[in-house]
């Protein structure tokens, strides 16, 4: 496995790959856990190289608190991609990434207005502008996104149909604790109290109660609210619990379905 932080550096690894193999791509902002893992070994198992990209984006976060605390654990982080069998290491520096000032972005402007576009003003500008310029560095045949970031997933599969780039978007399913809680960086500024009840969050989500609902319990159990909402056929929630912002999705049962096949 091989740690690179110079663009150029690993400009000339690229051009040294050969056309006929296929590179599996996995950009994340370090402090790594089992569900980047799972992305990292679908990709390893996909393909003939496996590149993982470290990049805290500062563009992309709203909140310069939630920029500063964001954890940064790199020898864990090269640990786990060795266990994946990752091939490279990708760790550019913010400079380099953003040589241009960040005058150049990419924008949507319909669903990135919705749901955690709508809480965190030009966050996936910020998302979708570094998706951009990783892809065109990495060139990879495949990327793969988690589906705990469903909205972000949609954003990149658009970005990727409308700029006709060629790459394979594979959505992976959410990783979750056993008590129901999605795996995230941020879990990891959560003391036992407050990840024990984090949990209600995923339970309540798919508890088939109605929104307000969900939301007077979250509100009685200590969560700050931001949002509750059906979308594409999925419930997605936004919570604070401390100063600790945490999102989650789930797949609404599709029950007219479930009743038509209990009719046959
Ligand atoms: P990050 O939060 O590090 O996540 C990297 C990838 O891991 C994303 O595709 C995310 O959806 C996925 N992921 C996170 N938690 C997961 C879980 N519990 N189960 C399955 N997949 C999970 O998302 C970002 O970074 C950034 O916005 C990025 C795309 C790297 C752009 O900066």
């Amino acid at each position: 496995m091989k740690v690179i932080s110079s663009i150029q550096e690993w400009q000339a690894i690229r051009r040294s790959i050969s056309p006929q193999k296929s590179i599996g791509f996995v950009p994340t902002m370090g402090n790594l856990h089992q569900g980047h893992a799972s992305l990292l070994n679908k990709a390893r198992n996909e393909n003939d190289f496996c590149v993982l990209s470290v990049f805290i984006n500062p563009t992309q976060f709203n909140d310069k608190n939630d920029f500063e605390k964001y954890p940064k654990t790199f020898e864990e982080d090269v640990k786990l991609a060795s266990d994946c069998h990752v091939d490279f290491i990708f760790l550019p520096q913010a400079n380099d990434i953003y040589h241009d000032n960040y005058l150049y972005q990419i924008c949507e402007s319909n669903i990135s207005k919705l749901l955690e576009g709508k809480q965190r003003p030009g966050h996936f500008d910020g998302v979708l502008t570094v998706v951009m310029k990783l892809f065109n560095l990495v060139k990879p045949h495949r990327a793969y996104f988690g589906e705990k970031d469903y909205q972000q997933l949609l954003l990149i599969k658009g970005m990727v149909e409308a700029f006709f780039l060629n790459i394979d978007i594979v959505a992976c399913p959410t990783v979750r604790l056993s008590s129901g809680l999605a795996l995230s960086s941020r879990n990891n500024r959560l003391n036992e109290e407050q990840i024990d009840k984090s949990k209600l969050i995923s339970q309540l989500l798919t508890s088939g109660l109605q929104h307000h609902e969900i939301r007077r319990q979250l509100e009685t159990q200590g969560f700050e609210v931001e949002y509750v909402q059906e979308w594409q056929k999925r419930l997605f929630a936004a919570v604070k619990i401390g100063d600790v912002r945490l999102i989650d999705n789930v797949k609404i049962p599709d029950l007219i379905s479930d009743i038509a096949d209990k009719d046959l």
